[in-house]
């Protein structure tokens, strides 16, 4: 494991300048801009990404990544790209109760958003992916974007390409393969970094970047202690918590972690979203069954949905007068990620 700090990564926009001036490789600045910046001190010195030791991350590769990342053409019928369903301007979701995949047939379930992603330990509302490199492959081959018998093929298009083959000769010393493809893609997805809302920069130290409400707001969010899950710096505890959505009495709708696990605990229960850029991903929840975020709060603020795997552990049901909700939901405002995710020029 190769593991980077958060403030090595925010050096990187100067080294994409350097290579610039330098003229040695085929990059230039305008072409690598990782979302990192601007850093504040608490999360410079926050937990370190781990990054597998045969996927070394370099701004090269992440740049190369950002371009698949939002090419259509690595889907089976050039419909839609990784970006299609994580924008901007939904948070990085798709703004959809359940995403749409190729052919326009339905996903089992909502778009989560990527902020932060490449400090997850494991992947999707079930965690059933050990690293973002397998996950975007079969997020790929999926119902997503089609992929699967036809790898060959599309593998295929995308080395016709002399800006992509020249890139992963360059990169890889080699063509363009499937494990190169997510290898890249992975990449970028670990610069894909939220660390300067008005949160972030509250916490650095500037007691003017949250208003007052947003202030009363946080130590509400602590006092109820929604933070039980939605905890630290990336606002999640990366754990699986059934709070009842998609539940019908005992009987969950999409069985969630247990999937994965096949303990029965673990029925109906899901990975804690982060709360960065909420206010942008409505509809809310992992099957997109609440269209506001005024819902979502006050669905937790009731404990969830009472059944025989809730949990009563973490959640309890809290009081919260008007005044006290529009001090949490300024708060999440204070969450909000200006997003700077845009498409680079494809070759
Ligand atoms: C058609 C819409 C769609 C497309 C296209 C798509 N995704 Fe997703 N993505 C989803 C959905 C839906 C989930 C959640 C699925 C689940 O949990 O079972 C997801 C989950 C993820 C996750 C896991 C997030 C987490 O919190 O664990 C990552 C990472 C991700 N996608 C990256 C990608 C990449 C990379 C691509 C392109 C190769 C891509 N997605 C293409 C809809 C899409
Ligand atoms: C027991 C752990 C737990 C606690 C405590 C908790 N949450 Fe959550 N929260 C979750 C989980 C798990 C989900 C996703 C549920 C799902 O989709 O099935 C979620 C989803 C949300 C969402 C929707 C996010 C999205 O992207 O869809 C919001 C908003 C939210 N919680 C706010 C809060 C607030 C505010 C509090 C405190 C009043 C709180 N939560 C307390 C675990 C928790």
């Amino acid at each position: 494991m190769q593991t980077i700090c958060l403030s090595r990564l925010g050096r990187w926009a100067g080294l994409g300048l350097a290579v610039t001036l330098l003229g040695s490789m085929p990059l230039r600045s305008q072409d690598f801009q990782p979302e990192v910046l601007p850093l504040p001190p608490q999360l410079a010195t926050y937990e370190e990404m781990s990054v597998p030791a045969d996927n070394p991350l370099t701004p090269e590769k992440a740049a190369l990544g950002r371009q698949l990342f939002f090419d259509k053409r690595l889907s089976v019928d050039g419909s839609r790209s990784c970006y299609s369903c994580h924008l901007c301007e939904h948070g990085l979701t798709d703004g959809k109760p359940k995403a749409i995949g190729v052919g326009d047939k339905p996903l089992k379930r909502s778009s989560p958003t990527l902020w932060n992603i490449g400090y997850h330990k494991e992947f999707y509302w079930d965690g059933r992916s050990p690293s973002l490199e397998p996950q975007g492959a079969a997020a790929w081959r999926g119902g997503n974007m089609g992929a699967a018998g036809k790898e060959n093929e599309i593998v295929a298009r995308i080395n016709a390409i002399p800006g992509y083959k020249k890139q992963f000769q360059s990169i890889f010393k080699s063509d363009a393969t499937v494990d190169a493809i997510f290898k890249a893609i992975a990449s970028f997805e670990r610069t894909i970094i939220s660390g300067g809302t008005a949160y972030d920069r509250f916490k650095a130290g500037n007691k003017k970047a949250m208003t007052k409400q947003q202030q009363a707001g946080w130590k509400l969010f602590q006092d109820l202690k929604c933070n039980n899950c939605h905890d630290g710096v990336l606002f999640t505890d990366q754990q699986y918590h059934n709070v009842g959505v998609g539940m019908e009495g005992d009987k969950a709708d999409d069985a969630g972690r247990f999937d994965k696990t096949k303990k029965i605990e673990d029925t109906g229960a899901f990975k804690t979203p982060t709360l960065r850029d909420v206010t942008k991903s409505a509809p809310y929840f992992h099957d997109g069954s609440v269209k506001t975020l005024e819902e979502a709060v006050d669905f937790m603020l009731g404990g969830g949905k009472a059944n025989k795997f809730l949990d009563k552990k973490n959640l309890e049901k809290r009081k919260a007068t008007p005044v006290q909700k529009r001090q949490l939901l300024a708060f999440l405002e204070a969450l909000e990620v200006n997003c700077t995710l845009t498409a680079p020029k494809l070759p």
